[in-house]
Parts: structure tokens; sequence; C-alpha cells
């Protein structure tokens, strides 16, 4: 055998370290089959929409750099879409799930793969159903933890416990959302709310499987609190323990103490709980926090029991009854606020400081006039209305017939309009009392488009139409910095200098504070289709969401893959 040159030993030994770089880079392969199951709540069984049979799915767990795999097989009666909640989908747009703007939705007896790469993400996510209200039941956790070899920021915890928070109905959820649209009036609001798929003691027909989480004493845990509720923040504590918050939306955190913590839907939070109480049962318990004004939501609590591994064992027949903690009030606004404040990234963050698309856009809910060919059994909102909800005033309607990025992609016309407004086409004292005659919003599926690399400021302002509210915003694709929140209305010469341009979060879901505005910035350097919405599904339903169309840079590198060749078709 020739000896090896110079030349062709450094070529040999830069492959040995590209395959040692990705060696411990892991491709998971999973299959999904969604399906109608007799699932049994609150003492009646409903054939609930789940994956592989099981309420909430199952835990992906993965690390940084690994690459997913996941075969969707539809085999319930509905329109189907898995998204990713939070992975940034770099470069993969085709794989981010949601019904009609990424994708064709899923058609009972089909299937559809989604492949993926976790690049510089760590934490948690999860992922659900994006079509109509399917998420109701269709969601579970993904866990990323730090690349083989890598360590946390932060000790590393005993053991680790996800708790997911969801909502129940008992009644199907699709025939819930169906109604209200049928309607136009609110929506049924759920009857329990779940964590990990089980409401817990304190609802009818529950308290056999309440959900155990175990510590020991003198043990730190990490806790991984997703919101999967539909249409409901939630206030979380745990009896007697104090929480440290390390994370969200699967970006580390300064870490920060609290008794309790806030998620709107759509976000998560990792937090470090310690074994420092006597050996006892103690309740973790969500219920609602509540921001909108004379909506009827639901007031029930759910909980689990934190057990300790050393607590006494109940005499046969009795149990000890765990500590109930308390929990802020429905409306405690302070509280949330004092919380979010709170968010920092653990260091200095390359913020973007210069502006090139700076973006000013109101959302809230608003009400259509009955249309003339609607009777009144569809115009049951207040006063003979339809609930409508809105981002600059455009009520945003998804495609019927090809999505969003397809038609972007192969540059089919009259799909979409890049027409979505910079600015509120009027200006009005948003959070003060607002003339009716700016209540009803028109229709349209109007995108905003970003040059690839632009740095993009969007300031989200809450209006009080109809009624103020925190809403989760959600931005698929990227993480931002929040910059800044704060109440009322956006004042650029006062609330500019009170941007943090230091250490501010990265999120990718904000909750824009009750009667007030969050400032987000972010890098469009992911070409694709990437809807923006409001979490809670009614708000959706309602039209609050809208898209931005990056458009590809430089070379394939900077450009969107092709499109698989099983995109469903529609
Ligand atoms: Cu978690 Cu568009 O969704």
């Amino acid at each position: 055998m020739e000896p090896l040159n110079a030349k062709s030993s450094s070529l040999f030994s830069f492959i040995c370290l590209l395959l040692l770089a990705s060696a411990n880079a892991k491709l998971h392969e999973h299959e999904f089959v969604v399906q109608a199951t007799p699932t049994k709540r609150l003492c009646s069984t409903h054939n609930a929409i789940t994956v592989n049979g099981q309420y909430p799915g199952p835990t992906l767990e993965v690390n940084n750099g690994d690459t997913l795999i996941i075969k969707v097989t539809n085999k319930a009666q509905y329109n189907l879409t898995i998204h990713w909640h939070g992975v940034r989908q770099i470069r993969t747009g085709w794989a981010d799930g949601p019904e009609f703007v990424t994708q064709c939705p899923i058609r009972p007896g089909e299937s559809y793969t989604y492949r993926f790469t976790i690049q510089g993400q760590e934490g948690t996510l999860w992922w659900h159903a994006h079509s109509s209200w399917l998420r109701a039941t269709v969601y579970g956790a993904l866990i990323i933890r730090p690349r083989e070899g890598e360590a946390y920021p932060f000790p590393k915890p005993k053991r680790e416990s996800v708790v997911l928070l969801g909502e129940w109905w008992d009644a199907n959820p699709i025939d819930v959302v169906r109604e209200a649209t049928r309607t136009g009036a609110a929506p049924n609001v759920s009857d329990a709310y779940t964590i990990n798929g089980h409401p817990g003691d304190l609802y009818k027909c529950s308290s056999q499987d309440t959900v155990i989480v175990p510590i020991d004493s003198g043990e730190t845990n990490l806790l991984r609190v997703i919101n999967a509720a539909l249409n409901q923040p939630l206030f979380f504590t745990v009896a007697n323990h104090q929480l440290t918050v390390v994370g969200a939306d699967a970006s580390y955190l300064k870490p920060f103490t609290t008794k309790v913590i806030m998620l709107g839907p759509g976000q998560t939070t990792d937090v470090l709980i310690t074994g420092d109480q006597p050996p006892s049962r103690y309740y973790m318990a969500a219920r609602a926090y509540q921001s909108a004004q004379n909506a009827g939501f639901d007031n029930t609590t759910t909980t689990a029991i934190l057990q300790y591994k050393s607590a006494p064992c109940p005499a046969k027949g009795a149990s000890i009854k765990p500590v109930m903690p308390l929990l802020p009030a429905y409306n405690d606004t302070n509280t949330v606020t004092a919380f979010s404040r709170s968010f920092r990234s653990p260091r200095k963050v390359e913020v973007p400081t210069e502006i090139d698309d700076s973006l000013f856009y109101t959302l809230g809910l608003g009400l259509n006039n009955c249309p003339p060919n609607f009777g009144p059994s569809q115009c049951q909102g207040p006063n003979g209305t339809r609930f409508a909800a809105s981002m600059n005033n455009v009520s945003f309607v998804l495609p019927n017939n090809i999505s969003i990025l397809q038609a972007h992609h192969h540059g089919i016309p009259g799909v979409f309009t890049t027409d979505f407004p910079a600015n509120p086409p009027v200006k009005f004292d948003y959070t003060g009392n607002v003339s009716r005659s700016l209540w009803q919003p028109i229709q349209g599926t109007k995108a905003y488009k970003l040059k690839f690399g632009s740095r993009v400021q969007v300031v989200l302002q809450d209006t009080s139409i109809v009624t103020p509210e925190n809403h989760p915003i959600h931005l698929h694709g990227y993480d931002f910095y929040i910059v800044a929140e704060g109440f009322g209305n956006f004042d650029p010469k006062k609330d500019t200098s009170k941007f943090n341009l230091v250490d501010p979060p990265l999120r990718n879901t904000v909750a824009v504070p009750v009667n007030g505005w969050a400032v987000i910035r972010f890098v469009a350097d992911n070409p694709g289709v990437w809807i923006m919405h409001c979490h809670l599904d009614v708000h959706i339903t309602w039209g609050l969401a809208t898209v931005f169309v990056v458009e590809n840079g430089f070379g394939a590198l900077e450009a969107i893959e092709s499109p698989p060749e099983d995109l469903p078709l529609c």
C-alpha cells in the first residue's frame, strides 16, 4: 500500500473530523398513526383523536443536532397536519405543518413524512395538530437535550418530568368549533384542564388516575411545563415549593426563582424544583389567567401530586390529603407582569440594532355585521353579529386548495397577496374607547414580504375592541427577542428608551400584555412562508393571524429546499 501523502492525509483527517462531528448526531424515526380512540374522562367516554392511541401523544426525546423523520398516517375522519411547535425548520419549511400555509392537509387514509433537524435549540418544545381544533387531543412533548457530551447550564437534575397542561371538553372539540363557526357565537369553554391528560382530584370521576410526579428529599428535579391548552393562559404552581426558571421555549434563561409561573398556550417553561420540604404529598395545580372581560371561561383547577419517595405510606383505606397551593386570582395581571419582567437571556446576546422592516401590528377581536344571506341562528354574536379577530384590521383567511408556501415557491398567482399593511390602516386610541365604526375587520389572505436577512421589528399592540386580552402571539420558523413590553398604546418617543438590547429573552411565543404591547426583533434568515398567530385557537378560528413570506437569499444554503415528493395534494 502506498504511503499517504500530506494532502490526502489532511483530507483523511478532515473526513474523520466530519464523521466525528456528525457521529453523535442521531436519526430518530417514528410512526404516528392518528386515529379515534375511546377515552374516558369526567365520567364519560369520547372518541378522542389520538396519536398511536395515546393521549397525550408520545414524548419525543432528542439531542440538539439530531434529525427527526416522522411518518404521519391519518386514520381519523378529519383532515390533519402536525406542527413541531418552536422548531426553527431552517430551510425545511415544508415540514412546518400549518394547514394551507406550508402544506395541504393529510386527507383521511393518506400519509406524509415530516423530516427536519434540530439546529441550535435546547430545552422543551412540543408538537401538535395544526388543523381545526384537533390539537385539543393531538399533542405531545418534544424534549431537546444538549449535544451528547455537553451539559445543561445548570446542575444536572436528578429526575426530569414533563408537565403537559391541556384542556378537555366533555364533547367532541371539532363539534364545538363547528357549532361556533355556524352560529358566529363564542364556542363553549372547556370542562376541565388536564396535567398529562388527567384532570386530577378536584373533578368528578377523576381521582383514580391523578398524575404522580416523584421527588426525593434533597434532590433537584427539572419540570418541563408546557401549556398545550387550546384557549386559556394558565397559572401553574406547586404547594410549599419554589420554582427556579431556567429556560422557556427551548432557550435558556438567567435563572430566577418564583412561586408561580404563567404560560400562554404554546409557551413552555423549564423549572427546577428541590425536595426541601417535609416528605409528604403536595399538589401542583394550574388554573386560568383570564384577562378578557365579560367572557365565559373554565374556572376549574387541575392538579397532579408531587410525591416524596419517603412520604409516610397512607394507612390502608385512608390517604393523606396533599397540601393545596394558593393560586393567583383569575385576573391577577400584576403577577403576570412581575413574572414576565424577570425574563433575561443568560448573557449578552446579539439583538439587531438597525432595523430594515419596522412593523406595527394591532391585534384583537372584532364583530362582523350579519351578512344579508345569513339567518338569525347564524348571527349569535353580541347584538346579532358574528365574532371576528384581526391583525391590522385584516382577518386572515386560509386558502383552501393549495398552501401559501406552494403558491410562493412555484409562483402560482391568485392564492395570496403581499399587501399586508406595515402599520394599522387607521390610527386610533388602540386601548381606549374605540368607535364602533372600527370594529369590523376586512377579510384577506395578505402576506408581508421580507428580504432574506432583513432585520425585523414588530410592535404587537393589543386593542380594546370587544375586550382587551392577553394574546399569546406565536411566530413559526423563528425565535425572536422580546425587547420590551408595556401597557397602553406603544409610544415610540418614550418607550424606545426602555428597550433591552443587552440580554432580552429569546422565545417563539410572546404573551402580549392585556391592553398593552410587546416589541419583538428577529433576523429573517429562514426562507419560507411563516404564519404568525394568536395561539388561542378560538382567535385563529376568527382570523387572528398573518403570514411572512421570506424570500430566498443567495445560493442553495440561503434557499428553502425543494418540496418533498410526498407533500400532500389538495
Ligand atoms: Cu403551536 Cu401555529 O402553532
